[in-house]
């Protein structure tokens, strides 16, 4: 098939990838020169296991192209997938101006029967309002259909997220348009949940918030279980094995982050509030969320005493492991924090350093974990890379003013971690 890929983000650029390398003819556009003149040679801006090999095999082939012009896009494909961003505004609303803009460059450009698919995550409605612009500014006579197909896929593991999916959500009007799309991903043997446009929307922001739920109930219990002094991991299978619960995104820790948890909850509280529903609970989602960062740096200074003046070495940067993506990584926040109330900051991330750089001032980046040890008051974990499960502790313990270790992800065992002789505490954790 065809393919025409607008917007070569994260999203665009795997979802470009993976259909080449499944034998479609794929053009991806984007308005970054740059950012097309790198691709073309091979160079992915982003770090995800996997993805270059993709890229630059399927660019060898001539299955995957890259161009900056939406024309040759559109032109060249028979299905055409948006996934432009749709960035929070000031309000937390989602910005659909570059939706917009996409849907009239389609709309002039159309030269023959096109599917027209939104992938990137949008309100409830937007299929409507992309449908509407594009008959508004379409010039002939020709069909098209609007179809919804939002994506699922996580950074760190997003090709196997893609060719493995556990859903394929497509929302369409027309017979034509779910053959189209059923077609297209038959390759991939996953379930289809087959829906209209309006239903799929909901599904994706319903998916993320749902998530979301999850991640703050369980760092609500914890906090319970501290006070009592119990184990949430213990709590949380207890909870996770009834197969209705689930285990999965059942860790507690310092808070999700991400360019889609935080964006699309706000997003969905924006929309339902739009509709006349007031999404109370997803507000407190996010309230809990806020408040384990607090909580964090509170537990930095009980264990500390007082914070002017102390060197905090902290451990991961990126919002999680596997990937060099900082966007709303709860780490920046805490160091932040740290900073206001006077400490001295030194950090360490496999892959992330290069982009906290450009936006942390003040603080000392290292190249390992023993350089960050160095001489610090305590080691704070915040994302939970593996390199960070296997420390030479002992080295560690020597290197550190203090053998202090604050755990914000709970990687280690407190027990073993009291028997080398350290003052360990982590997230709702006996310790
Ligand atoms: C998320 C969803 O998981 C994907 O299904 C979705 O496609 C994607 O958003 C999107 O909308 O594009 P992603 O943002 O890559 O994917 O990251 P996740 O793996 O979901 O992690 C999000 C945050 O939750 C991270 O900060 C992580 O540390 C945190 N988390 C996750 C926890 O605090 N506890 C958990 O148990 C799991």
């Amino acid at each position: 098939m065809n393919i025409g890929i607008i917007g070569t983000g994260y999203v665009g650029l795997v979802t470009g990838a993976c259909f080449a390398d499944l034998g479609n003819n794929v053009i991806c556009a984007d308005n970054d020169n740059e950012k097309i003149k790198s691709l073309k040679k091979g160079n992915v801006t982003i770090y995800e296991p996997g993805l270059e090999e993709i890229v630059m095999r399927n660019n060898k082939n001539g299955r995957l192209k890259f161009t900056d012009s939406i024309k040759e896009t559109v032109t060249k494909s028979d299905i055409i997938f948006i996934c432009v961003g749709t960035p929070p505004k000031e309000n937390g609303e989602a910005d659909l101006i570059y939706i917009e803009r996409v849907s009239r460059d389609i709309a002039r450009n159309i030269n023959g029967y096109k599917l027209i698919v939104e992938k990137s995550t949008v309100p409830v409605q937007t299929g409507e309002r992309v449908k509407d612009v594009i008959s508004s500014y379409k010039k002939n006579k020709i069909k098209f259909d609007v179809a919804s197909n939002p994506e699922f896929l996580r950074e760190g593991t997003a090709i196997k997220d893609f060719m493995n999916p556990d859903r394929v959500v497509i929302g369409i009007e027309s017979k034509r348009a779910k053959n189209l799309l059923i077609e297209l991903y038959r390759p991939l043997r996953a379930p289809f949940v087959v829906t209209d446009i309006k239903g799929a929307e909901i599904i994706k922001h319903a998916s993320n918030s749902f998530l979301a739920t999850k991640i703050s109930f369980i760092n609500a219990i914890s906090n319970i279980c501290e006070v009592v002094g119990t184990d949430v991991v213990e709590v949380a299978k207890g909870i996770g094995l009834d197969k209705r619960i689930n285990t999965d995104f059942f860790n507690a820790g310092i808070g999700y982050g991400g360019s889609c948890f935080p964006k699309d909850v706000n997003a969905f509280i924006h929309i339902a509030d739009k509709l006349g529903y007031d999404f109370g609970l997803l507000r407190e989602v996010e309230k809990i969320n806020e408040m384990q960062k607090d909580l964090f740096v509170k537990k930095i200074k009980h264990m500390l005493w007082n914070l002017p003046g102390k060197k905090i070495g902290i451990l991961g940067l990126s919002f999680k492991p596997d990937t060099d993506d900082i966007r709303s990584a709860p780490a920046l926040d805490i160091i932040v924090a740290l900073q206001a109330e006077g400490c001295d900051i030194k950090a360490y991330d496999p892959k992330a350093v290069n982009k906290a750089k450009k936006i942390l001032k003040g603080v000392k980046f290292c190249k390992n974990a023993y350089e960050v040890a160095r001489g610090s008051d305590c080691l704070v974990i915040a994302t939970e890379w593996n390199e960070f499960k296997e420390l030479d502790f002992k080295r560690i313990k020597r290197l550190l003013h203090r053998p202090i270790i604050i755990d914000g992800r709970n990687i280690y065992d407190p027990k073993k971690m009291k028997k080398m002789g350290f003052r360990y505490t982590a997230i709702g954790r006996k310790v």
